[in-house]
């Protein structure tokens, strides 16, 4: 469902304040007409938060976090666009799929909903477990792993019993049949057709989704020394294995905070991290990273660090890693364990300061690539790689800065490898590998962060009084704007006239415009009076550009032939301004 399918969420936001929605995560102070606090999305003591309530909006001057009702909800509690809108909509007592009939789908829902029980009965009964009697040789293995209390609780650890019908007996007490049991990866069935409990005498890890629901299980053996040492949940109508990570629930906002996640691979693992104060930790679950995985990631994030051991199967695995990460165009570092130890076992017996000390030195994703080349692969397999791994890319904006990396890394011709990827590449892609990519902004990436002064300048005054547009126009605002994202702005701005409704622009403006709006309409409103200075002074600078424009060739023209005569140089002036117009115009149709 695309967000501009308006009516839904419109109904949301008339019915659910986005105050009282923040109200819930931060203290909110009211200053003047806006609302302020610390920012929920980085760490800072200062107010740098600030909400309009009136036109719905919330933008940080600290981090430039910014948007409304759905990005702050969807941010702070990690969530993607169709897990906030469901809840915003059940919370608002909105229908989502009034229409929405087909049997098929109900049937699905209802059976998800059914397995999603399931499993919140079935961790609620295994944390149980541990704090029985029955759960003491759990609660042991424990303390001598050392994990505290807290982190046993946030993270819900349980104990399945040492019996084959522990959960079993359970289920039909709470309304489940064994043969959903078994549906649901929780029982298996055995030859003689009876259910038994999979997980047994294990250490139970719950694995979330992002709304905070058990959806499947890991669990470690704890005693017997023949069983396989973890088992995981099977796929069920709520889980498949590789979409999800370990940990990601809770370390959500530590990752939104950081704008960074830490990524290991064992349970055991992220907990120790989140121990010790890395609270953006999370598990990829025993799969080698999937790129759906990076996918969820890259919504809270852009910088990774990877955990992996020392030896070759964890650099391959690194290296496997990095490869996904920066084709998508994330930052990613490699910090490489010592051989035999993994970053539980480094941590409770060094301390912060022996990870901190691999952390500083972990290399950037791409030198361990190249390094792990260099030293480990014949030149032919680095080749291969190398070329690949360039076709890969998703951005072609990045590939000369990669290509010239690697290619210099590795001793590789650069000017071969760019005509190799200028003949597999499609023609836009291939332009920038080979360096012939424009740098100039083009018509739908409107660069609000403007290098051009005026431009942003006069942008940031009109977006803060729209209804000054017509003064502004009449001062030719729109005859000195030289880059196209302005123009396109300000002819918006214009179109909705001295009366507009915020709500009304907001809707036209294509996300890199709405944010530029946000960021400006949360200025400190300045105090009455200046808006009247500042316009002024505007006008004033708009005069003089125009002047300035008019030393140019076609205006010397104006004054050699028409300095007596007014009313002629009226006309020409009009004529040139035309040009200009079509000018900034013709740039803001490329
Ligand atoms: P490890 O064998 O390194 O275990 O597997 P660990 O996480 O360090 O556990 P401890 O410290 O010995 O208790 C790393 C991860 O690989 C997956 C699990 O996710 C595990 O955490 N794995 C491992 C499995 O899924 N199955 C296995 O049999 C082993
Ligand atoms: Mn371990």
């Amino acid at each position: 469902m695309s967000r501009d399918s308006g009516a839904v969420t419109r109904a949301i936001k008339s019915r659910i304040n986005i105050v009282d929605v923040v109200k819930r995560y931060v203290e909110l102070r009211r200053m003047g007409n806006r609302w302020v606090a610390p920012c929920p999305f980085h760490q800072e003591t200062k107010p740098s938060f600030s909400v309009n309530e009136e036109e719905g909006f919330f933008y940080c001057f600290g981090c430039q976090a910014a948007g409304d009702l759905f990005d702050f909800y969807s941010r702070v509690n990690g969530l993607d666009f169709k897990e906030t809108l469901a809840q915003l909509a059940e919370e608002a007592g909105v229908q989502l799929n009034e229409v929405r009939t087909d049997p098929r789908q109900d049937k699905e829902r209802s059976l998800r909903k059914l397995t999603l029980n399931m499993y919140a009965h079935a961790s609620k009964h295994y944390q149980r477990n541990l704090v029985s009697p029955a759960g003491a040789i759990c609660r042991e293995y424990l303390e001598r792993r050392k994990l505290d209390q807290a982190i046993i609780e946030s993270f819900e650890l349980g104990w399945s019993l040492q019996e084959w019908q522990g959960l079993a007996n359970s289920l039909p007490q709470a309304g489940f049949t064994l043969r959903q049991g078994e549906e649901s990866g929780l029982l298996a069935r055995s030859d003689r057709g009876s259910s038994y409990d999979r997980f047994r005498g294990r250490l139970m890890f719950p694995i979330k989704n992002l709304s905070g629901q058990v959806i499947a299980f890991g669990g470690r053996i704890i005693g017997d020394e023949d069983a396989a040492k973890y088992i995981n949940s099977t796929d069920s109508p709520v889980y498949k294995k590789g979409d999800n990570l370990y940990g990601l629930f809770q370390a959500r906002r530590g990752i939104s905070a950081k704008k960074s996640a830490i990524l290991t691979e064992g349970y055991m693992d992220v907990l120790t991290l989140h121990q010790y104060g890395y609270t953006n930790a999370c598990g990829a679950l025993g799969t080698a990273l999937t790129p759906e995985q990076v996918r969820r990631l890259a919504g809270f994030c852009s910088r990774l660090e990877l955990l992996f051991d020392g030896d070759a199967p964890g650099r391959k695995a690194a290296m496997r890693a990095c490869e996904m990460v920066l084709a998508k165009g994330l930052r990613c570092s490699v910090i490489t364990l010592p051989e035999g130890e993994d970053i539980d076992s480094l941590l409770h017996a060094k301390g912060t300061p022996a990870f901190e000390e691999l952390r500083t030195f972990a290399p950037d994703g791409l030198d361990f690539c190249i390094r792990t080349l260099s030293s480990t692969f014949a030149p032919k397999e680095a080749l291969e790689w190398v070329k690949a791994f360039i076709l890969s890319v998703e951005h072609a904006e990045l590939l000369p800065r990669i290509i010239s990396r690697l290619c210099q890394g590795l001793d590789f011709d650069e000017r071969e490898m760019r005509r190799m990827v200028a003949e597999k590449l499609p023609a836009s892609a291939a332009a920038q590998a080979s360096g012939r990519g424009s740098a100039a902004g083009g018509g739908k990436g409107p660069a609000p962060a403007g290098k051009n002064g005026l431009n942003k300048g006069l942008m940031q005054l009109l977006v803060r009084y729209p209804h000054r547009a017509p003064q502004l126009q009449e001062a030719g605002l729109g005859l000195v704007l030289t880059e196209s994202w302005a123009y396109a702005l300000w002819e918006k701005i214009l179109a909705a006239g001295p009366e507009y409704d915020p709500e009304t622009i907001v809707r036209q403006l294509i996300p890199a415009e709405k944010e530029f709006w946000i960021q400006y309409r949360a200025m400190e409103a300045p105090p009455e009076g200046h808006e009247e200075e500042e316009v002024a002074a505007a006008c004033r600078r708009i005069g003089e550009i125009r002047l300035e424009k008019q030393d140019s060739a076609s205006s010397q023209i104006i004054r050699q032939h028409s300095s007596k005569n007014d009313y002629d140089m009226a006309l020409l002036q009009a004529a040139n301004e035309t040009l200009l117009l079509k000018r900034a115009r013709g740039s803001a149709d490329e």
